[in-house]
């Protein structure tokens, strides 16, 4: 093992040189793999934009009928239209949201805790691969507590989904997890998503964090951007805009968009900033205009 003690910290993250590896494929890092886990891909990242923009309404796994949420059945068809991907439970997409739809899933795969704990920071695969495929899932979330009390299990548990998604050609996706007591610091995204990076995942979900363009420029595959908690819909613009200027491949906005008053007006402006180029300003009163 590298000796940690003097290691030199990284600095040369040479942000402003696109990624080298290509080929003739629009999802970073993935140009070596197959039809199949491709095909996944494309479902999920528009091969026009090379972006993505998903849908997060996975939340009642471990917090029940959260603001926004309480009635999957009425809210996600309404908005799944402008999604590129729907991120949930199989709970909730099977019972919630029409199967002509025909959208990528990112099938939330991972549990292990609810809100009446206080330590939430364990977690395991906890859905069949067959299920998965059953649910013609074009990604496996799996939830990874780097630096927290679970991070052993929820790695293991990773590369447990890492290993069946190489069998089926289904792809992973790491999602960065952010407990009450970690810190939001550049060095542990910086950290996190290399580490999930390098145990084989195809996508990377995080925070947006300062440098953000390092912490891109490190992974060697693509970062989706988490929304967080709801913030005014200009800010939560100018989050998916710095995302995406930044080097991430799309966001998965969840309370953002299911929490304000316009959920189907907002998505539709998240869309407009992550696929088409618009500033935050502009989609900001792209959304004043739908609204108006
Ligand atoms: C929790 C998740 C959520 O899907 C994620 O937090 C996205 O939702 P929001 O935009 O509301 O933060 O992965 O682990």
């Amino acid at each position: 093992m590298a000796d940690i003690i003097g290691n030199k910290a990284a600095k040369n993250f040479s942000e402003n040189v696109p990624f080298a590896n290509s080929g003739d494929f629009h999802v970073k890092g993935s140009s070596n793999y197959d039809w199949g886990m491709k095909d996944r891909l494309s479902r999920i990242f528009n091969p026009e934009s090379g972006k993505t923009v998903m849908l997060a309404f996975d939340h009642g796994y471990f917090m029940g009928p959260t603001s926004g949420l309480e009635r999957l059945d009425i809210l996600i068809p309404k908005l799944a239209n402008y999604a590129d991907c729907l991120m949930g439970t199989r709970g909730a997409i099977r019972s919630s949201v029409p199967p002509t739809y025909n959208k990528a899933i990112a099938l939330r795969a991972s549990s292990g805790s609810s809100i009446l704990q206080d330590d939430l920071s364990r977690e395991s695969m906890v859905v069949d691969i067959d299920d998965a495929i059953r649910m013609n899932a074009s990604a496996l979330a799996i939830q990874t507590f780097i630096g927290a009390d679970g991070q052993k299990e929820t790695i293991e548990e990773l590369n447990k989904a890492v290993n069946l998604g190489f069998k089926y050609s289904i792809p992973t996706m790491g999602v960065v997890a952010v407990g009450k007591e970690m810190e939001r610091t550049t060095q542990f995204f910086l950290l996190a998503t290399r580490m999930l990076a390098e145990f084989g995942v195809q996508i990377v979900k995080t925070y947006y964090c300062d440098d953000f363009e390092k912490v891109a420029a490190a992974c060697p595959v693509p970062l989706v951007v988490a929304g967080g908690k709801k913030i005014h819909e200009k800010d939560a613009l100018t989050l998916a805009y710095n995302s995406i200027q930044g080097g991430a491949a799309g966001v998965d906005m969840g309370r953002n968009i299911f929490q304000s008053e316009y959920p189907v007006e907002m998505i539709q402006a998240v869309g407009k900033v992550v696929h088409e180029g618009f500033t935050d300003k502009e989609g900001f009163e792209f959304f004043l205009d739908l609204i108006n």
